[in-house]
């Protein structure tokens, strides 16, 4: 009989052999952020659709294509959180923490989910660390929330890293720029693809991050938003180089850099890995959503942060390889099942004594028990017979030599402590 269901399409079982990878991934995203200020946050999985909608953008891809929407049962429309900012500043306003001493400095781990096109690096549900600091609009938070994106990338021991970086103006210069992208474009138009004539039309910016081969000759003289920004955009932009620039963090300029989601102004960034390739090479990115808040319903508030994507870095950490799986320390065996008792004690002594202990059950013969000490990559196999039981003793075996002793009861964790190198 077939199974009733397969996996759905774009989704991943973390298995135990991964873990390790993503236990590593949490432990340096707290002490990171911990390390800057930043404290954890959880929001629902979903939320009212509207909060998405006016966020990210009615004529964005993650509005327009990738949304999972529903109605749950009091027909009300609600959406599984395809990003986290939105859901961030609400909670911000909700729990009143822009009555506390700004800016409120917030981090987040989690799933998050878009009705992406599946491929490598690109699922329906995956996971980010996210950072964001709101309430306080100094480019100095800016320079603050990229390192602690770099430290993370640095500290999970991935290099090649490059760190993109632009300012995309604020409703005071951005209008003006819009007009004279569209001045650029409006001859080209028969030559753009069809989302490219969308775009003109909602939001001509986006035209700047189209993938499409046809539309590529056009990008290297388009005008540049950077020479069009409005002074105090230009000031803050130059405090966020030359904070960058004492701080020795390399950045790469990137005039084309537009970022997929309506409610950036000001500061945007993107961590690239050439080992990803083509569209799928940003392992995170982020910026500053000074209007955001306003856009909510909210007083206006300014904010900055990025998001990180745990899968992708997953897979540039798996090339690198050097994350241990778990390993057990000790594989305890009886040879005889009227044995089983004795050997599950000596395990839970082990265990009270800090080691990792699997105890393994079974009446196969001992080499095929070996074997299965040898898998599981055991320090140490903990023998016990029939004439172990009656003296009291047990035999320590050494996986890597292959040597082994014979100890007394008093003595075995002891005797396991210094072959596992934890005396
Ligand atoms: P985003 O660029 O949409 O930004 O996503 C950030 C990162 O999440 C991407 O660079 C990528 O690594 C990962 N990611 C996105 N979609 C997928 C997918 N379908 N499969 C695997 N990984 C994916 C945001 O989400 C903003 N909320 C970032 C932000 C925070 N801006 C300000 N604060």
């Amino acid at each position: 009989m077939a199974p009733v269901a397969q996996r759905a399409r774009g989704t991943q079982d973390i298995l135990p052999a991964d873990q390790p990878y993503w236990a590593l991934m949490e432990r340096v995203a707290q002490e990171v952020a911990g390390r800057a200020g930043y404290q954890r946050i959880e929001t629902p999985i979903f939320e009212p659709t509207e909060l998405f909608v006016r966020s990210a953008g009615e004529g964005s891809d993650v509005v327009t294509k990738e949304m999972y929407t529903f109605r749950d049962r009091g027909d009300r429309s609600l959406t599984l959180r395809p990003e986290g900012t939105a859901a961030i500043v609400r909670a911000y306003f909700d729990a009143g923490l822009d009555q506390e001493p700004q800016p409120v400095r917030l981090f987040y781990l989690g799933p998050f989910f878009r009705y992406d096109r599946p491929q490598a690096g690109r699922y329906r549900q995956f996971h980010q660390f996210g950072i964001e600091a709101i309430g306080e609009e100094h480019p100095m938070l800016d320079v603050e929330a990229i390192q602690v994106g770099w430290n993370w990338f640095t500290q999970l021991g991935i290099d090649s890293l490059s760190l993109r970086l632009n300012s995309i103006g604020d409703e005071v210069c951005r209008p003006a720029y819009r007009e004279v992208l569209r001045e650029y474009y409006r001859p080209h138009l028969d030559s753009l693809c069809d989302e490219d004539r969308l775009r003109f039309e909602r939001n001509p910016l986006r035209l700047l991050d189209c993938k499409v081969p046809a539309c590529q000759p056009f990008k290297p003289d388009a005008p540049r938003i950077v020479d069009h920004l409005c002074q105090p955009c230009q000031d803050a932009f130059r405090t966020v180089l030359s904070g960058l620039e004492a701080a020795g963090t390399p950045f790469e300029l990137d005039p084309g850099l537009v970022r997929g989601l309506d409610y950036y102004t000001r500061t945007v960034f993107e961590y690239q890995h050439a080992s990803l390739g083509g569209a799928q090479n940003a392992l995170g990115g982020g910026g500053r959503y000074d209007g955001l808040a306003a856009e909510l319903g909210y007083r206006p508030t300014a904010g900055i942060g990025f998001a990180l994507g745990m899968e992708r870095t997953l897979l540039i950490q798996k090339q690198r390889g050097g994350v241990e799986p778990g390993a057990l320390d000790v594989y305890v065996v009886a040879l005889a099942q009227a044995d089983l008792d004795y050997a599950a004690g000596l395990a839970s002594s082990l265990r009270a004594g800090g080691l990792t202990v699997g105890l393994d059950p079974g009446e196969a013969r001992l080499d095929a028990r070996l074997k299965k000490a040898a898998r599981r990559r055991a320090r140490v196999a903990l023998i016990i017979g029939p004439d172990e039981r009656a003296r009291n003793e047990a035999v320590v075996r050494d996986m890597n030599s292959k040597t082994q002793v014979t100890v007394s009861e008093a003595e075995i964790v002891s005797s396991v402590m210094q072959t596992v190198g934890r005396a």
